[in-house]
């Protein structure tokens, strides 16, 4: 069953030198209980369609398309049902999320505090399902009591988990939830997630540089160039036998878990990626593209099937698609 699906979402902020297109016609679907991962370089949106999926973005962003969730439209919900739909529904673990824990209340109270609101457990019960979450990720429940500055980032960021999981919700989104942490603790923290996630049948959405790390946590593998979604399909074909040449690259870019040589850029890729304000004219990728061909810098490209329940928008997987 579907839980969640992104039909042409786009995503424009308005900056004193213009507008920024930060996410451009993405369309994306998501089972119940299952993973999926999106990659890109920086700045290429990711974030920016995290928080589209539960309206956290700024107010100079202007949103496009319909997110449903569970059938719902998130774009038009009324206020107080999206405020129910946060946490109870989906929530999401912040990019370096750990630093966003309130430094002078305790852990406990602020684990407490989603379930509280929502009205999930009476003020005595919730100490117990606190416990009971601070245990689910590994720590003991005495860790209730201590402030966030006598945890290491480890520790913190399982807080931030077991605070996603709070009000039981049918969908987590990680936004790079172990970038800020050293390569040991990364992979403990992502097992961590990859078995909450499967244990009680939650979707996940993860969205890293990393693919290597998002070809062993999920299902699925959505890559974005640019705001646009370049390539999708099963996580273990994308990752060995990329379509695109963009996923290519960021496939040869990554080849260990954890790995800190990781975050450098994707192998054989020169140059930057576009400023979105300023993007190529033809398929956004042709400037560095190592395979481009003389139409691409016109070429209006689309995602053209590249398999079974694959997709890639490059002209190549379009001539073997008309080929075949
Ligand atoms: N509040 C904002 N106002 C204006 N532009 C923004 C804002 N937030 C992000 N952007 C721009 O939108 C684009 C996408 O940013 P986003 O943070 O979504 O990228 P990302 O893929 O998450 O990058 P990273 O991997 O560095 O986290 C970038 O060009 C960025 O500069
Ligand atoms: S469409 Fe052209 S430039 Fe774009 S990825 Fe394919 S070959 Fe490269
Ligand atoms: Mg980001």
């Amino acid at each position: 069953m579907t839980l969640l699906e992104l039909d042409d979402v786009s995503v424009t902020y308005r900056i004193a030198a213009g507008e920024v297109p930060a996410v451009r016609g993405v369309s994306l679907s998501l089972d119940s209980g299952a993973a999926l991962g999106v990659a890109g370089e920086s700045g290429s949106g990711k974030s920016t369609l995290a928080m589209a999926l539960l309206r956290l973005l700024p107010r100079d962003a202007r949103v496009g398309g319909r997110i449903l969730l569970d059938g719902e439209d998130v774009l038009t919900m009324k206020w107080g049902r999206l405020r129910a739909v946060r946490w109870a529904e989906a929530s999401i673990v912040f990019q370096g999320a750990q630093h966003g824990l309130n430094a002078v209340r305790r852990i406990g109270d602020q684990i407490a505090e989603p379930i509280l609101v929502h009205g999930l457990a009476k003020p005595d019960e919730a100490a117990k399902r606190v416990a009971e979450l601070l245990e689910q990720v590994g720590l003991p429940a005495w860790r209730a009591r201590s402030y966030p500055h006598e945890l290491s980032g480890g520790q913190r960021q399982r807080v931030m988990i077991a605070m996603a999981l709070a009000c039981s919700p049918k969908l987590i989104i990680a936004d790079e939830p172990t970038t800020a942490l050293d390569v040991m603790v990364q992979a403990q923290v992502l097992t961590l997630i990859k078995d909450l996630v499967a244990e009680h049948g939650i979707s996940l959405i993860m969205i890293s540089h990393d693919l290597s790390v998002l070809a062993d946590v999920c299902d699925r593998l959505a890559v974005m160039y640019a705001g646009r979604l370049v390539e999708h399909g099963p996580s273990l074909e994308v990752f060995h036998d990329a379509r695109h040449p963009y996923s290519k690259a960021l496939a040869a870019a990554f080849p260990t878990v954890g790995d800190p040589v990781s975050r450098l850029a994707p192998k054989g890729l020169g140059g930057d990626p576009p400023d979105p304000m300023h993007l190529p004219a033809g398929c956004p990728f042709h400037p560095r593209c190592p395979v481009a061909l003389e139409e691409c810098s016109t070429l209006d490209v689309e995602l053209w099937p590249a398999g079974d329940r694959r997709a890639a928008a490059c002209v190549h997987v379009r001539s073997k698609e008309e080929a075949s």
